[in-house]
């Protein structure tokens, strides 16, 4: 029975969980989310400070949810990258001190490859070989994930500009909600008309690259919509923006995954990240998904944001497998690139 331990600090969720034999036992968050509301972003030193205050509230309330002491964990796994550096830093050294106290290896972790096996907490081990969509703050990427730990992890296409989520957030302050955007986006266009507005789909013409994304031409879109409808001080349909947005991004995301699938043979698909949380996402996902014949896994809500028992998933495999782990000079490297689910950063 191998118990590991998963720090996430990456941005600004304080995460800390607990995984036993691929099973979260325990888990703990706490958000500094509030705390940069009013700047309309994550400020990297508040975010940092707060991770110091909450991560030994949160290791103990994951230890003991978990019914566990320290002396009983095998491993301690920690996300090394990629993410705000001063808040990396915090978790690194956080789980350095746990490694050393008690006795235990630990390992660097890439962010990105938690939110893929976020998706195993609650659906048990990944199809391999699958492909995977990470949609998340910073990235949008379609993979070919084989064995997550072992194995190198293609990418068929990320995206060229903005993120999906940062698109969501983007737009968000455009309609003037509150930050992140997504979650609020999400809420706005259940009462809006999705085809109120014909928004353009990013690298969709035919002869465009398959896999790659773009939002950046999307969000201007919105913007310039809503400035001229200010302009011209008609009263913006803030539930029919959203709607009709949030509509072209989920056609562009599906229609790139099933592409992908189609063009790989794969027939398992994967979608994660805080992103993956999106209603109408996961609604059409699992609709064309059916329709193409095409296996869909979606992490369960809380699972999709960024949290512990993500990074305590990879640890667990990585510990299991064998994976050799890391020395003490483990850095962060804030903007590591997906190749590998162990981080190394010197
Ligand atoms: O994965 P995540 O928690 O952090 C990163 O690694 O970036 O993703 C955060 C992103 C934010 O851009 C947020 O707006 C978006 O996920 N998000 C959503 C939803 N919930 C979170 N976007 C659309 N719909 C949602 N329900
Ligand atoms: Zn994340």
């Amino acid at each position: 029975m191998a118990v590991v331990v998963g720090i996430e600090t990456s941005c600004d969720e304080t995460g800390v969980g607990v995984v036993r034999d691929g099973e979260l036992i325990g888990s703990a968050l706490a958000s500094s989310l509030d705390e940069h509301a009013r700047y309309g972003g994550v400020v990297p030193e508040i975010a940092a400070r707060a991770h110091l205050e909450a991560l030994g509230p949160c290791m103990d309330a994951a230890l003991t949810q978990a019914g566990i002491t320290g002396e009983q964990v095998d491993a301690v796994a920690v996300t090394a990258g990629p993410g705000l550096a001063t808040a990396l830093q915090v978790g690194l050294a956080a789980a350095k001190a746990y490694a050393i106290a008690w006795g235990v290896p630990l390992y660097g972790v890439h962010h990105l490859a938690g939110h893929v096996a976020a998706d195993t907490l609650a659906h048990g081990p990944l199809p391999n070989p699958c492909i995977v969509l990470i949609v998340s703050g910073g990235h949008t990427s379609l993979l070919v994930v084989r064995d997550l730990v072992a194995d190198p992890i293609d990418h068929l296409g990320d995206t060229l500009d903005d993120a999906a989520g940062e698109a969501f957030d983007k737009v968000g302050r455009v309609l003037g909600l509150p930050f992140p955007g997504g979650p609020w986006i999400d809420r706005e266009a259940t009462a809006g008309d999705r085809a109120a507005i014909a928004f353009p789909r990013g690298l969709m013409r035919p002869g465009d690259p398959p896999f790659e994304f773009s939002f950046s031409g999307l969000k201007t879109a919105v913007a310039r919509w809503v400035e001229r409808a200010e302009r011209e001080g008609t009263p913006v349909p803030t539930a029919d923006v959203a709607a009709s947005f949030q509509e072209a991004v989920v056609d562009v995301l599906v229609n790139k995954s099933l592409a992908a699938c189609a063009a790989t043979g794969c027939a398992d698909l994967v979608i994660v990240g805080g992103v993956a949380a999106n209603s109408r996402l996961r609604e059409v996902a699992a609709e064309r998904a059916t329709a193409a014949g095409v296996r869909l896994r979606v992490p369960a809500l809380r699972y999709c944001t960024d949290n512990g028992a993500m990074i305590a998933a990879v640890g667990h495999m990585l510990f299991v497998s064998g994976a050799p782990a890391d020395d003490l000079d483990l850095g962060a490297d804030p903007s590591a690139e997906l190749r590998t689910a162990a981080l190394r950063a010197g």
